[in-house]
């Protein structure tokens, strides 16, 4: 493990060191901060046990490392000004003992966050601790109160830094018993400091900004800043700093949720019209009652807190209720009565049951037309997630995906696909009756996995389909972002490139791994949301209209021929494109949902136009009897990540780095396994930035940043392809290994990776019992080829060898056959998938063969060519390798018949591949010429 003191995280908001922040330094700022409190706490230990020839040296260290802290302290509510005061002065009486004890209370209460709940941790008084307690601050708990969160105000003083106390004290005299929060005031002086404040201190909720601040930060340092570069604009630094609105600018684009108060003494209704006050909440003269500013921030807060359907659930679960009506597990009479199930009340508990119901009256609102808390729970997860509008959805992102194909294609569209999309889309293509054109993803043959699909493909297909006259057909894009294995797309670029060819397409960005992103102020711009929203200012950008005549001038209108466009960055004409981006997004893969929640996003512009359509699909696909718990943690979930999203998501990609870390990094460890590094996973011609790794020396944050900025294909941190083919296995046998002997599970496998996947639910220790199995697994590996002889190591060497070179080649989209080809000559591949499907429920159209048969072989040689019946989709990943009417090729053949996953949806070994067979090709492409 890294020692704390070489986690200099901390040194970029100490604003000391002239060296460079590195991105792990950034993310393990916070984890910094505790550890520095911990080596504190040795510290002061040590020196209320040393004699007093040692005490010298070790107080210089106790003083030191206060210092060190003191710049964090500054940006943060607790331990707080009177708790850092006492400290100082035990220190300064050489008080040990009493100086260890506070110092013990501060770094417990850091490390378990308690002092979010505790009276005692804010106490500066020992003996007195419940009269200090309250004195300081009135915590939570302690005063027979139930929980009230907790949350800290940041305030942007304009006067001297010795006004402060007092304007901390004014804002703590405002609290009231009736309060549902309560929070602490934390202020600094400066527009740089609010920002520090704002990455660094997770509690920051409210933004209370006191007009004439300053700008540059006291810490002022290179090193901070570069944490400041890529976030302050240099508009921001020229106009001095009394600016409000761009500080609230700066602040909600690193995290969109804050509450962004002014108080000014100048002219309020100039300031609240301004161009840059719709990030701004409310503007308060300054005379104005503090009263009201409190409310305010209190107000705010209730609004992201309420949870408009789980609040009345609960109500609802309260009520003495009659049920008349289907589903008799609501209110579970006849479960916990029953002689032989009593046991599923018991483990469900009783509330499961009451807060069930099949009717929507009792204020429960209906999913399928929802006009009350329903609706109102969907318009604040549109604010969460960055949308114009959001819709629940209780069927998973497969259901999602089938919604949002079937509302905007129509019979005889075409579709751009990567074909390594989920099969949920190939599905909806199938009901929607468009036709797929499969756009194949950059391979990473070495791992047997694909990568993402790059913009070129993309540009040479849409230019084809100009060519040939098509392009008013191709309705929408279809890509995944993230996919399974991490690759993130560069969303903006990509919308931009296309819209410069095909204005009015619409796309679709399958987000079913990656809706955590939107609460990363590193990840938002590569999602869906966040690159629309980009789009949209840039388009009304003076600026962007220039660049835009500029490359017109140079490549005139879009010309199909013209072989440069490929190559070029296209923009398109602001005043033509439209922006319609729809977003799936499993929250229950990343969020806090239960299974199934998941959520169709959507920034489209020309919405009204599809909203009936997008209604009937809705209709068409989601249950009459909707999972009221699932809308329930849709709701929550929301919540969460509007209050605590961005917390949880820096410490989830910070654990994500060190466990990468932790692996390469060991010395036993990575003789046999390796988390996949962005280099390893992303081709080079992808990463313009030539970004390496997360922790690579010189890699930091600005270059960082310039890399999520501008390269193809960026690698989301959390998603780490584990190599374990150096160890001898296979990515199934590795699984089970880990499943049975360790007690980790993991979900996806290739032919020599696993997929361990980081989220906001692992902690330390998690990350502690991946490393000590790694390290076990290695040291029985060890034992066994030093025990074994060289038999046991040429066995090993040529498994190995098996599993890392010996790998197949992916089989890339073969072509639809002729028969479902409106134009077989044609050099876009689009075809009539739909026939393909509802030719195969013919059992008489269709023949077996099984995959080892030498008849296979002989079929490829000779003809006549083999055409899949189905679709034929490994699990998991869960994309298809074969489609209705795909004629199979021998690269695919032998990918099957190497492949190492157990489930394999739509082929039955039995019974052999199913194929449509040549008759009825031939009689289904004579009607089809009689059409
Ligand atoms: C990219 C992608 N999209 C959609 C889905 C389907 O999501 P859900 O499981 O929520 O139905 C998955 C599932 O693994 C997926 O990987």
């Amino acid at each position: 493990m890294t020692k704390p003191a070489d986690k200099a995280g901390a040194n970029g908001a100490k604003g000391q060191s002239a060296t460079r922040i590195e991105l792990n330094q950034f993310f393990s700022a916070a984890e910094a901060r505790v550890d520095r409190w911990r080596s504190l706490h040795r510290l002061t230990k040590a020196l209320a046990a040393s004699d007093a020839s040692a005490s010298e040296r070790v107080r210089n260290d106790v003083k030191a490392l206060v210092d060190e802290l003191r710049p964090l302290e500054e940006l943060n509510g607790y331990p707080g000004p009177q708790l850092m005061a006492q400290l100082d002065q035990q220190l300064e009486a050489a008080d040990a003992q009493a100086l260890a004890r506070t110092v013990q209370r501060i770094s417990a209460s850091l490390l378990s966050n308690s002092y979010r709940d505790d009276a005692h941790a804010w106490s500066d008084d020992e003996d007195n601790e419940s009269r200090m307690a309250d004195a300081i601050l009135p915590p939570t708990l302690g005063r027979g109160q139930s929980r009230r969160p907790y949350f800290e105000v940041l305030i942007v003083a304009a006067g001297e830094r010795a006004t402060w106390p007092e304007l901390r004290e004014t804002f703590r005299k405002l609290r009231r018993d009736d309060d549902a929060f309560v929070y602490e005031p934390v202020v600094v002086g400066s527009f740089e400091d609010a920002v520090l404040a704002t990455l660094f201190n997770y509690n920051i909720q409210s933004v209370i900004a006191v007009e004439g601040f300053g700008f540059a930060s006291k810490h002022a340092s290179p090193v901070l800043r570069e944490i400041l570069s890529p976030h302050v604009p240099a508009d921001a630094v020229d106009r001095g700093g009394d600016t409000s609105g761009s500080l609230a600018r700066v602040l909600r684009m690193l995290r969109p949720e804050l509450d962004f108060f002014v108080v000014t003494d100048t002219d309020v209704a100039k300031l609240a019209g301004a161009e840059d006050s719709s990030s701004i909440r409310r503007v308060f003269y300054g005379v104005e009652e503090p009263m009201e500013i409190h409310l305010a921030v209190l107000d705010a807060i209730k609004d992201r807190y309420e949870t408009p359907y789980f609040d009345n659930l609960k109500k609802y679960a309260a009520r003495p209720m009659g049920t008349f009506h289907a589903l008799p597990v609501a209110r579970g009479k006849s479960i916990f009565k029953s002689n032989w199930i009593r046991d599923m009340g018991e483990f469900y508990g009783t509330n499961l049951f009451l807060a069930e119901s099949s009717a929507t009256t009792g204020g429960l609102d209906s999913l399928l037309e929802p006009t009350g808390n329903i609706k109102v729970a969907q318009d604040k997860a549109a604010r969460a997630y960055g949308g114009d509008r959001t819709f629940f959805v209780t069927n998973g992102t497969s259901t999602s995906n089938k919604i949002i194909h079937q509302a905007l294609l129509t019979p005889g569209d075409i579709v751009l696909i990567d074909r390594d999309c989920h099969k949920s889309h190939h599905y909806g293509i199938v009901l929607a009756g468009a036709q797929p054109l499969y756009i194949d993803a950059y391979p990473l043959t070495q791992y047997s996995m694909y990568g993402s699909l790059a913009i070129k493909p993309i540009k040479q297909a849409l230019l084809q389909l100009k060519a040939e006259g098509k392009l008013d057909r191709a309705k929408m894009l279809v890509l995944t972002n993230c996919t399974f294995d991490g690759h993130v797309a560069n969303v903006e670029r990509t919308m931009l490139e296309c819209l410069a060819i095909k204005p009015d397409l619409i796309f679709l960005w399958d987000e079913a791994w990656f809706g955590y992103a939107r609460f990363s102020p590193f990840l938002r711009g590569r999602t869906a949301m966040g690159a629309a929203a980009k789009l949209k200012a840039m388009f009304r950008d003076p600026a962007y209209q220039q660049r835009y005549e500029k490359q017109q001038a140079e490549i005139g209108a879009i010309d199909a021929r013209d072989t440069r466009l490929v190559d070029l960055e296209l923009l398109p004409d602001p005043k033509k494109a439209r922006i319609r981006v729809y977003e799936s997004d499993s929250v229950h893969k990343s969020m806090s949902a239960l299974r199934q929640g998941s959520i169709i996003v959507v920034a489209d512009q020309d919405f009204p136009k599809v909203e009936a359509a997008f209604k009937e699909a809705f209709f068409t696909h989601t249950s009459t009897s909707p999972n009221l718990q699932i809308i329930a943690s849709l709701d929550l979930a929301r919540r969460q990540v509007e209050l605590e999203g961005y917390e949880l998501v820096q410490r989830a990609i910070q654990l994500a780095i060190e466990v990468r870390r932790e692996i390469n990094n060991h010395p036993l460890i990575s003789k046999y396994f390796r988390a996949a590094t962005p280099a390893e996973m992303i081709p080079a011609e992808y990463r313009r930035s030539e970004f390496q790794d997360y922790g690579a020396p010189g890699w930091t944050i600005a270059k960082t940043a310039k890399a999520l900025r501008e390269d193809e294909f960026f690698l989301d941190p959390t998603r780490i392809t584990l190599l374990c083919g150096n160890a001898g296995y296979d990515g199934s046998q590795f699984k089970g290994i880990l499943a049975s002997d360790y007690d980790i599970q993991i979900n996806k496998t290739s032919r020599n990776s696993v997929l361990v996947q980081i989220n906001i639910n692992n902690t330390r220790s998690d990350m502690a019992h991946l490393i000590k199995s790694l390290a076990d697994l290695s040291r029985t590996i060890e034992k066994r080829l030093a025990d074994g002889g060289d038999a046991e190591r040429e066995a090993f060497a040529a498994r190995v060898k098996s599993l890392v070179e010996d790998v197949p080649d992916l089989p890339n989209f073969s072509r639809f056959h002729d028969a479902f080809r409106d134009d077989p000559k044609s050099k876009t591949s689009e075809g009539h998938m739909r026939a393909a499907y509802y030719m195969a429920y013919d059992a008489a159209s269709c023949e077996y063969i099984k995959l080892n048969d030498k008849k296979i072989d002989e079929r490829l040689k000779n003809g006549p060519e083999l055409v899949s019946a189905k679709f034929v989709i490994p699990y998991p990943p869960g994309f298809p390798i074969m489609v209705p009417g795909q004629v199979v090729t021998a690269e695919t053949i032998a990918f099957m018949r190497k492949l190492d996953v157990k489930e394999i949806h739509g082929f039955n070994a039995s019974k052999g591949l199913e194929l449509l067979n040549p008759q009825a090709l031939a009689s289904h492409r004579g009607k089809a010429s009689q059409r």
